[in-house]
């Protein structure tokens, strides 16, 4: 292992990396070839509005806008100013006089096994329409809300759409959240609907979302309605006047409803998200630059084609379910698979089932679920064939180089090449992110997407050199950012734009750039530790942890150290067939020695059967750290347990 000037542990693992090339035919196949993509990014260097433009131009607008960024006022960014649009216009309306309209836009797959649906874009736009109609019913207008509290539905996709389609702006709220949760959101969006269903099936259990509604409900003064799907069909109580079952608002629906013209800066949808405070966050996004932002990445990133069978595997609730499940994959024209169940049920096979029950080309998941499944060996995935997969993708989280490995080599059978993908509810569309025709680092999410300005910095905006890590800001603003923290505008402009000066936009994300400007996530600004003056990302102490053979999970945070400032303290579940032991606790703290030097001060290794986890499968570190400290752990609405 070579060590350099100053030895962190940051610097000997780039040593370590090995690098993927693409591979011929990924290349001669790819929407973007490799000259393509370095004049786009040569584009979006030069002149970002223009870049956008172009993209922009590709899509349908009813009318065109007098310009194309407002940046009068930062930083409240308007794009596309004065263009008219509907994103559903593009997602639906325009497939239908294509040959399009006979096409499989979803497939359903429902958790019970063997039950799935297909729905084309035709039979899509019409149940879109006729929603919309039932919406307009209850007196629904342009810019109300409507809150969705359900899972991957079809009928969740119908009222995302429909919504938008009126103007109405959705507000989905993950059915695995608490009535707590859902009234807070509710009630701080003043949703005039709330729209669920009975049960929906999860982990083979029926989760009884209608019960949580009612209980959330006792204090949502501006809900007027709830809508009901009937999805699992056991008894439940519809007595009171406000209740109202989907099936017989559709009943009586037209099926044509005409598509709102809206301004391009119109809000398309609310969704929450948790910040360092208590109180969450309503980031809203707006129908124009939104669509142009989700459409060109999902074209050039995943590299969508007319015959692609894609699936993403978010839950609707998050904004990679809004973007990449459900718009993106439709503006596209392509067919998006939608799954309600767990990845686990009824066996730890049923993503690669699905995958082969379909026909699935491209993968897109989260590391938490690649490590999930790689927890119960190489063997369940071999039994499946896969081989209709050529792209896979990853966000969420940084990923080790072992499980980028892994999934690469079980998954993708060394044949698929996977797109880390960085970014965030906040700006809506992939970042920072390889390209197919990309040379991929494990670990790292590779370069800026065209178009977006990128640094590395230090608390007082200037850019640090290359190797050392700092604070992540985008420089420029881009058309799927959101506009504005729903209600808070202050909180927008002081918690993203005013922390670091210059007016750049801070990502609460540290990071480092290699020499060939390549990007290493290393997790949350606060998920560093500061030991003895060194830096240390607990991301890295968790990739080496995880390198171990018998350790699935790994959470590391900081304790203090009266000597030393912190030290670090690691939590890890075992795979199945591993016992804690004090010989596995040496090995581990030699392997971290090993890989990342003296500097890497260990307190103790905890043996733990989980860890706490948000419903999107982060790891909660905080409630690690205040269990450790005896501190209050803050909000907890996010904890999945
Ligand atoms: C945070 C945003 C965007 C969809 C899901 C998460 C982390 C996201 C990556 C990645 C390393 C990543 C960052 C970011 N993150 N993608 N590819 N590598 N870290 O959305 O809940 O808004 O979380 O997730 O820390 O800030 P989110």
């Amino acid at each position: 292992m070579v060590r350099k000037k100053e030895n962190t542990a940051t610097e000997v693992l780039v040593e370590e990396q090995r690098v993927f090339r693409p591979l011929p035919e990924t290349v001669v196949e790819a929407n973007i070839t490799p000259s393509e993509y370095r004049k786009a990014i040569k584009e979006g260097e030069r002149n970002f509005v223009e870049f956008w433009e172009k993209a922009a131009e590709e899509l349908e607008w009813f009318e065109k806008w007098d310009k194309v960024l407002d940046d009068s006022n930062p930083p409240f960014y308007r794009w596309f100013v004065g263009a008219k649009c509907n994103i559903v216009y593009n997602a639906l309306d325009r497939h239908i006089k294509t040959f399009r309209k006979n096409k499989i836009a979803i497939i359903w797959r429902g958790e019970p096994v063997g039950e799935y649906r297909k729905l084309t874009y035709y039979e899509l736009y019409r149940q879109v329409n006729k929603f919309s109609n039932a919406l307009k019913s209850l007196e629904i207008k342009k810019g109300d809300r409507i809150a969705i509290y359900m899972p991957n539905l079809l009928q969740t996709a119908i009222a995302m759409l429909a919504c938008a389609k009126i103007g109405a702006v959705h507000m989905i709220v993950h059915s695995g959240f608490s009535a707590h949760a859902l009234r807070e959101r509710v009630n701080d969006a003043k949703a005039r609907v709330i729209i669920t269903a009975d049960g929906v099936y999860r982990n083979g259990k029926i989760i009884n979302l209608k019960e949580v509604v009612d209980e959330a409900m006792i204090e949502c003064p501006t809900v007027e309605h709830v809508i009901v799907v009937k999805r699992s069909g056991q008894p439940i109580d519809m007595s009171d006047g406000r209740y109202l079952w989907w099936d017989d608002l559709m009943e009586g629906a037209s099926d044509e409803c005409e598509t709102e013209i809206l301004d391009a800066e119109h809000p398309l949808y609310i969704l929450y998200t948790s910040g360092t405070t208590g109180k969450p966050k309503g980031v809203l996004h707006v129908h124009g630059g939104y669509m142009v932002g989700i459409f060109r990445t999902l074209k050039w990133v995943f590299d969508i084609k007319e015959t692609d069978i894609y699936w993403c595997t978010a839950d609707v609730g998050w904004v990679t379910g809004h973007s990449y499940t459900i718009y993106a994959p439709l503006i596209c024209g392509g067919t998006t698979v939608m799954y309600e169940g767990h990845p686990l049920w009824p066996k730890p096979d049923r993503m690669w089932q699905i995958v082969d029950e379909f026909g699935v080309n491209i993968l897109y998941t989260s590391p938490t679920t690649i490590r999930m499944l790689r927890r119960f060996g190489s063997e369940l995935p071999r039994r499946h064939s896969l081989k209709t997969l050529r792209l896979l993708g990853t966000v969420g989280e940084p990923i080790n180089s072992e499980v980028w490995i892994w999934y690469y080599e079980n998954i993708g059978k060394e044949r698929c090449p996977i797109m880390d993908t960085w970014w965030q509810t906040e700006t809506g569309m992939l970042m920072i992110t390889p390209v197919p025709v990309s040379l991929l680092k494990p670990g790292s999410t590779s370069r800026p997407f065209p178009g977006i300005h990128v640094d590395v910095v230090d608390r007082n905006g200037n850019p640090v050199p290359v190797g050392k890590s700092g604070f992540l800001v985008i420089k420029k603003p881009w058309p799927a950012m959101f506009r504005t923290l729903w209600g808070n505008p202050k909180r927008y402009k002081e918690e993203y734009f005013e922390v670091i000066p210059g007016g750049v936009y801070t990502t609460g994300d540290l990071a480092r750039r290699d020499e060939d400007g390549y990007f290493w996530i290393q997790g949350r600004a606060d998920d560093v530790l500061n030991i003895a003056g060194y830096r240390v990302g607990t991301v890295e102490v968790e990739n080496v942890v995880l390198s171990h053979p018998a350790i699935a999970e790994a959470a590391c945070i900081g304790v203090p150290d009266p000597i030393k400032g912190e030290t670090a303290k690691i939590f890890v579940v075992l795979k199945n067939g591993y016992l804690p032991s004090d010989e596995l606790d040496r090995e581990l703290r030699q392997l971290i020695m090993k890989r990342l030097g003296p500097v890497v001060i260990i307190k103790a290794v905890e043996f733990v059967e989980n860890l706490p986890k948000t419903k999107s499968g982060k790891i909660m570190k905080r409630v690690l750290k205040a269990s450790e400290l005896g501190i209050d752990p803050g909000d907890l609405t996010t904890l999945a347990d």
